[in-house]
């Protein structure tokens, strides 16, 4: 990534102007930002015919699942943060849960080893998904369209092709070798004519098409029962995965009580338990509040060492304290508590890094390319959307539904397999996450929307597994202190400290060399990575008009009217 920035120094004040490789957009109307322009076409054409944010959240992702197949799915789950353009907030949480059969040493040898992959390739490796009926949950809450008007686009979208980009061609041929190996005797997103797929050949889906059609007729059962339901059984049996009929009845999307902090005069709504997201946020945030970041800049050596540290810190508490609160009494109020989280930086010095073992011993680990998407829309009403939604790895467990045309998740892999053992994103966990059946694996998924003074003021998410929570702190404060516009803040290079491994990774152009030097006589440890995250936002300014920001690290798009 090249960026160029230009810094002015007035009255104290770091003034930030950074040239953006996408341009700015605003808009009074609406705006959906996506990580795939067709899906995002597809929601801003749901706005313009009369429908609300959610209508236009529930074509975005089944446009999503056909357009995206990394990771838009109907085979995974999600998490919505939802804000009425009266003020009122609620989250659905269609996280995937555990099959019935799943065991808590599932993934282990008999002398108790992780077997390698086990948990993240295959069909062992899938949950129970949750994404069908969290849209249908949703739209059956909020939804002014009817059903069957926001579903059909994706219907049209699988059925008479889209036109691949870049970017998709490529994840699709990165991943041929393992959708053969793990699809015997089917062809699913692989090029017919046993060349690689290129920018502008046109993708056809027609046994997802029929699959999004009886979802488009049936809602629920149009998925977790009658011919989708058996196929996925059918799949279960070839392959002894473990997903039954009655899983699929018995699945369940919750709504749950919105995670509300505050920091400074905003007021931050997030994603509760089982996404781990909400709480660290607001933990990164409120252990922020007593530092001037602003008045430091984005580039000082301070402003880094306060925010690795802080990550450090909250990715220890992430590690033992977060799971599923149907399952386990996590301490979330414990966990926030300002005079807690504000004494946990006590133990920093500007003179050195604390090594993550003196916070809490730990393990190295390695990690994986980033996944899981996310998308932000606000109507014209101002009603705000904040989803994200994965099946894990990119592509999931690579596994397609034979018939059904459509991936299963690899969101097993998400459970502490087994105490201190790290997962593909190098996360431990501890008992709060380890596997029980209908149980939901922790999650990083940060969905998040932020009021100021009682008003909206911004929308905001993004995929990359464990750097989902860095990803979405670092662009909120680039935007809330350090005067970036949307786009630029999205766009501007991130970093990364998840307390284990002992180690920053840092995109290209984040840290100058002679900071590395610095930083590095210090004891900090920085290890060079390729892009962190995809960030879609949108800032509400203080005239009320929308500004959207679309990574420029994907296809991400901002569509407005
Ligand atoms: N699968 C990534 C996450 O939920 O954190």
């Amino acid at each position: 990534m090249r960026l160029k920035f230009i810094f002015l120094f007035l009255a104290g004040f770091t003034v930030f102007a950074q040239q953006t490789q996408k341009p700015l957009v605003e808009s009074t109307n609406g705006m959906v930002v996506s990580t795939h322009p067709a899906a995002s076409e597809i929601g801003l054409q749901i706005l313009q015919k009369g429908g609300n944010a959610i209508d236009a959240a529930v074509a975005v992702n089944f446009a999503l699942a056909v357009s995206h197949p990394a990771a838009g799915n109907i085979g995974g789950g999600g998490f919505l943060v939802y804000r009425t353009a009266k003020g009122k907030a609620y989250t659905l949480d269609y996280r995937e849960k555990a099959p019935l059969k799943a065991s808590r040493d599932m993934y282990l040898d008999s002398a108790g080893n992780v077997i390698p992959g086990k948990s993240l390739i295959g069909i062992f490796s899938a949950g129970v998904p949750g994404t069908v009926n969290g849209m249908v949950e949703m739209h059956r809450k909020f939804g002014r369209l009817s059903w069957s008007e926001v579903v059909q686009p994706a219907v049209d979208l699988a059925a008479n092709g889209l036109e691949l980009t870049e970017k998709e061609a490529r994840g699709l041929n990165r991943n041929r070798a393992d959708f053969i190996k793990e699809n015997p005797g089917k062809s699913y997103l692989i090029s017919s004519d046993g060349q690689e797929f290129a920018k502008g050949q046109i993708l056809k889906q027609p046994d997802l098409a029929q699959t999004l059609a009886r979802i488009a007729q049936s809602k629920n059962k149009g998925f977790y029962a009658g011919p989708t339901a058996d196929m996925i059984v059918e799949e279960m049996r070839k392959q002894n995965g473990l997903i039954t009929h009655k899983d699929l009845r018995k699945y369940r999307a919750v709504w749950r009580k919105p995670l509300v902090s505050n920091y400074k005069q905003y007021r931050i709504i997030g994603m509760p338990p089982p996404s781990s997201g909400g709480v660290a946020l607001a933990q990164l945030m409120k252990m922020m509040e007593p530092f001037p970041l602003s008045r430091w800049g984005v580039t000082s050596d301070s402003t880094l060492q306060v925010m690795i540290e802080a990550e450090r810190r909250v990715y220890a508490d992430r590690a033992s304290w977060l799971g599923d609160p149907d399952f386990v009494k996590v301490p979330v109020a414990e966990l926030m508590d300002s005079s807690y989280v504000t004494t946990r930086l006590q133990s920093m010095d500007f003179a050195k890094a604390t090594p993550s073992a003196d916070i809490k011993a730990g393990v190295f680990a390695g990690y994986e390319s980033p996944e899981t998407t996310h998308y932000s829309i606000v109507d014209k009403e101002g009603n705000a959307v904040s989803i994200t939604t994965t099946l894990n790895n990119s592509y999931g467990s690579k596994v397609f539904v034979g018939g059904a045309g459509f991936l299963l998740n690899d969101e097993m892999d998400d459970f502490s397999s087994k105490p201190g053992v790290p997962n593909v994103f190098g996360l431990v966990g501890s008992k709060a996450n380890e596997i029980q059946p209908e149980k939901r694996m922790l999650s990083s998924m940060t969905p998040t929307i932020i009021e100021s003074n009682g008003k909206l003021k911004m929308v905001v998410g993004t995929p990359g597994g464990s750097t989902i929570i860095t990803s979405v702190f670092q662009v909120v404060l680039n935007t809330l202190e350090m005067g970036m516009n949307m786009q630029q803040a999205v766009e501007y290079p991130r970093f990364h400290h998840q307390w284990l491994p002992d180690a920053t990774r840092f995109e290209a152009n984040r840290l100058s060399n002679d900071q590395l030097n610095r930083l590095g006589s210090k004891g900090y440890v920085f290890t060079p990575s390729g892009g962190i995250g995809l960030v879609e936002g949108i800032l509400i300014l203080p005239n009320g008009r929308l500004q959207g920001g679309a990574d420029s690290r994907g296809d991400d798009t901002v569509k407005a009217y």
